[in-house]
């Protein structure tokens, strides 16, 4: 008999430093001005555009973010580096990204009351892998104790998404019980925090998600009802770093090694791609949108979140309906809708349907119907 993928518990970890806007913003015009003052004589032959400063009022009102979490907040807001200087550690020690991984794991496992012992499967599911090999997911299996095998997994801020389908198509296949989707993200390592454009949008934070077969699931768990995954190439959000940057030390450090988007394209890029994505979801599945009680969408952009929730609802949602957790975690690529779910899915009552959904670099987006079993 082919076995039922649920849900069983998720776990979050939030670094304990968080940089505001007002902070962000002054350390980014300091940069400015200092640039600027260098560059004057140039500035004023013409030969060169001053720089322009950046601004609370806009970022609040074009993104809805007032803070994000980081894990290196002074090397951040230092002028002179803008970028987090987290140290590398000796092979001996747990990799950082597997460090916070395991911090999410374990609230997740605590949750379902679980032990490591009890995963059968790990797969390590974000954007910004810290190594190529040995995987990070091998890494946290090693650490829980875990069995089985593990395996790291790439769909930039769709990675929670398109590894929960994962997950559950091997527990159908019956080749895991019970597996843990990891999904660390340490973002201001790949954001450019000298780019006007993008500087306030990430945040870092892990997410984990422990997927069992409904026979040994707790009670307490969630149905997973359907999901679907979706990718389009686009290179509106791109970054070119990659292990064959070291062959080129002249243009390894370039801008394009980091995070770059054209946000007005892909807001009216993504918008109708991922609306039609949920209502094509729906109608397949036999649910009507009215029937949701909850939409815990990927955490990108408070007004991109605002259309897609009015086109899926057809109505202006309310906070209950589509919680933001942006305000204060930023963008944190595929964390985002499963930190929604985790700190906005406790007060749904049994049978209530809620509907998870990332979108992201790819494109690339994923939606996941949930029932809530008990
Ligand atoms: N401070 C002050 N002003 C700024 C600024 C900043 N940091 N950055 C840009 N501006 C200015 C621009 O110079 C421009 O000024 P102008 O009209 O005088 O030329 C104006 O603000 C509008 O810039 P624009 O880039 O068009 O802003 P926007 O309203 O499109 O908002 C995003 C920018 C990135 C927040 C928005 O496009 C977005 O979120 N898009 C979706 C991106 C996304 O979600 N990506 C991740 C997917 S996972």
């Amino acid at each position: 008999m082919t076995a039922t993928p649920v849900i069983s518990a998720t776990g979050l970890f939030t670094p304990p430093e968080s940089i505001s806007n007002a902070e962000l913003v002054a350390s980014f015009n300091a940069w400015v001005e200092a640039e600027n003052a260098a560059h004057a004589e140039a500035i004023a032959r013409g030969d060169m555009q001053p720089l322009l400063p950046s601004s609370v009022e806009f970022i609040e009102k074009a993104s809805g973010i007032r803070a994000r979490h980081v894990m290196s907040k002074a090397a951040i807001l230092d002028p002179a580096i803008m970028a987090p200087r987290i140290p590398e550690r000796p092979d001996e020690a747990v990799a950082i990204l597997a460090e916070i991984a395991l911090e999410a794991a374990g609230e997740a496992l605590a949750r379902a009351g679980r032990t490591g012992r009890d995963v059968d499967a790990v797969i390590c599911a974000c954007s910004n892998l810290q190594r190529p090999y040995p995987a990070i997911a091998i890494e946290v299996q090693h650490a829980l104790g875990a069995t089985g095998f593990a395996f790291d997994m790439n769909v930039a801020c769709s990675s929670a998404t398109f590894g929960i389908q994962t997950a559950a198509d091997m527990i159908r296949a019956g080749h895991a019980r019970c597996v843990l989707v990891v999904n660390p993200e340490i973002c201001s390592g790949h954001l450019n925090w000298r780019d006007r454009d993008s500087h306030f949008i990430f945040g870092d934070v892990a997410t984990a998600i422990l997927l069992e077969a409904a026979a040994v699931a707790p009670p307490a768990h969630w149905e997973i009802v359907g999901s679907r995954l979706l990718t389009r190439f686009s290179n509106a959000i791109r970054n070119n770093f990659g292990f064959l940057n070291r062959a080129h030390p002249e243009t390894r450090d370039a801008p394009d090694k980091l995070f770059r988007q054209e946000g007005r394209r892909v807001f009216r890029d993504v918008v109708p791609m991922v609306s039609d994505l949920i209502l094509r979801h729906l109608a397949e599945t036999g649910i009507s949108p009215a029937s949701l009680r909850r939409l815990w969408l990927h955490q990108a952009n408070a007004n991109m979140n605002r259309l897609i929730a009015e086109r899926v609802l057809g109505h202006a949602a309310s906070e209950a309906e589509s919680p933001t957790v942006l305000d204060t975690y930023a963008n944190t690529s595929s964390a985002g809708s499963i930190i929604a779910f985790h700190l906005h899915s406790a007060d749904l009552a049994a049978g209530d349907l809620g509907l998870l959904c990332s979108f992201g670099a790819g494109y690339s987006a994923g939606s996941v119907i949930l029932r809530r079993a008990l």
